[in-house]
């Protein structure tokens, strides 16, 4: 994602009171934040926000939150929910948002406190000496490891082929399994009937990308 800094964003993100600050209020915490016992399902890298929106909007009785590294794209998302609120559309009790980089996903959530994680249309980081900083690589998902409960599991979606078929390699020697494959997500009709679009996955499509996806267990 290209990014362009948004004077003001990292004030307006540290005072918003839909964002989790800091580890101490979060881990540990999460049923008490949202008010209830529902499930967690947390995006990682979730841009402006538009599929975590959408997905907090559709299932009012799970819980949500949006993982994004950087506060000028972070504030996207707030602005999306504030200009929601002004058009007296409907908005989402049942989302909140952390800045941060998933790297330090342990310290904001509690083994077992996260049911689903969603990746859509992660950074390639095309280049091999790289591959470590991949959502999707062994690394990352020991991370993942560390806060999903124990049925949890990873949802991935992407256009870029490589990303893909290297992922797909990761999954069996960080020692996941994988339950559903698919390399032209939008032919498939049955996959598609709960699909929620991302901002990239709409723009992708559009231009004729195919999108892939996977979902994996331990
Ligand atoms: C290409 S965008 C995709 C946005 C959105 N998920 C979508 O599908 O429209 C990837 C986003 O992931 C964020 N990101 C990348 N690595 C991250 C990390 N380690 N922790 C948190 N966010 C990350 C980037 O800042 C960027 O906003």
């Amino acid at each position: 994602m290209r990014l362009r800094n948004i004077p003001g964003s990292r004030e307006a993100v540290a005072a918003d009171n839909r964002c989790v600050h800091t580890p101490e209020e979060a881990k540990g915490h999460w049923h008490e934040i949202f008010g209830n016992d529902h499930p967690v399902n947390a995006e990682v890298g979730m841009g402006k926000g538009r599929f975590i929106v959408d997905m907090a909007l559709k299932y009012p009785d799970q819980n949500f939150v949006g993982i994004e590294m950087y506060e000028s794209v972070l504030i996207r998302a707030l602005q999306k929910l504030d200009r929601r609120k002004k058009a007296g559309e409907p908005v989402p009790e049942n989302l909140r948002f952390i800045r941060m980089d998933a790297r330090d996903m342990d310290l904001y959530f509690e083994k077992g406190e996260v049911d689903k994680i969603y990746l859509n249309f992660s950074d390639p980081w095309p280049k091999d000496r790289h591959a470590k900083r991949r959502l999707e690589s062994r690394q990352f998902l020991a991370r993942f490891d560390m806060v999903l409960a124990k049925e949890g599991v990873i949802e991935f979606k992407t256009d870029n082929e490589g990303l893909f078929d290297f992922a797909l390699g990761e999954i069996e020697p960080a020692g996941w399994v994988l339950d559903f494959c698919t390399r032209d997500l939008h032919a498939d009709t049955e996959a598609m009937k709960d699909n929620v679009m991302t901002e990239y996955e709409e723009k992708f499509s559009a231009k004729g990308n195919k999108i892939y996806k996977y979902i994996i267990h331990r």
